[in-house]
């Protein structure tokens, strides 16, 4: 049994999705959150900036005696965090790996739709995770670099204009190529699943990444005998913005009130 917190971090409130699932699987686990509500969002700037900000990130959770750190934040996840993962003694998890194997499990006619920022649709990350896996896919990929404005704005009801009119005209392309599963690349997509789910239709899967990294980091915590077996977690959150502004859009994210206490903080350099 290891007591030590899981670090999960996001370029600001997405990452959110993943604790909500992370908590679900393993409620006695303490969690510290980092969301870099400063500098989101991360999904249009470089590669080199990217890994910066998440050498950073990681520096300023690994203050807290993790075990384990997730990058709750797709972007992230595509943009080289198995380049960086080996730097340090525990293990990083990007949420890429468990969100391609899980569409490889679910696709039956082997057309697999990804969405994301601009930089994960950039990358290659997805590309050659589940060619590896599937060779024969077809990927489709599309980025949707309104869809984290839109969320970040609360504008997530099923049904609300703004969300309605990109949503059609984003995943149109998609529509049109058979997917019969779809990666929602970004961990602030699973709030606008339902909106996507209906103009998607009944016979397309998606795919969370949040709920797929989290069963991934319970089963290798499993094998390494490092679970927290206790009836329930803490969770603490720290921003690099306003605090208050954060408290009152996460509990939309976590489907429940935020419970742990949020500090504003100032990320130091990556070490
Ligand atoms: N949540 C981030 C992701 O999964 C997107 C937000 C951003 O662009 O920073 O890619």
């Amino acid at each position: 049994m290891d007591l030590r917190p899981i670090g999960v971090f996001d370029s600001g409130l997405g990452g959110l999705t993943c604790v909500k699932r992370l908590r679900e699987l393993m409620p006695g686990e303490d969690i510290i959150y980092l969301g870099d509500t400063g500098r989101v969002p991360y999904g249009g700037k470089s590669r080199e900036t990217i890994l910066t900000y998440a050498r950073q990130d990681i520096a300023f959770l690994r203050r807290h005696d993790i075990k384990a750190v997730v990058a709750a934040c797709g972007t992230v996840s595509t943009n080289g965090i198995e380049e960086i993962a080996g730097d340090y003694p525990i293990p990083v998890c990007g949420v890429a790996d468990a969100a391609a194997a899980a569409a490889v499990r679910r696709t039956r006619n082997g057309r697999i739709g990804l969405i994301g920022t601009k930089a994960s649709i950039r990358s290659t990350a997805y590309d050659e995770k589940i060619l590896a896996l599937m060779p024969q896919a077809r990927i489709v990929k599309r980025a949707c670099p309104l869809f984290v404005p839109i969320v970040e704005d609360g504008r997530i009801g099923d049904g609300d204009p703004v969300l309605e009119l990109v949503a059609r005209e984003y995943l149109e392309e998609l529509k049109k190529a058979d997917v019969d599963t779809l990666i929602l690349g970004c961990t602030h997509y699973p709030l606008i699943a339902g909106t996507i789910g209906r103009i998607m239709g009944p016979q397309v899967a998606l795919v969370d990444s949040g709920a797929e990294i989290a069963a991934l980091v319970k089963g290798r915590l499993e094998r390494e005998d490092a679970l927290a077996e206790r009836r329930k977690g803490t969770c603490s959150y720290f921003v690099t913005d306003s605090a208050e502004d954060f408290a009152q859009t996460a509990s939309l994210f976590l489907g429940v009130p935020v419970e742990g206490s949020v500090k504003r903080v100032t990320l130091g350099e990556a070490v």
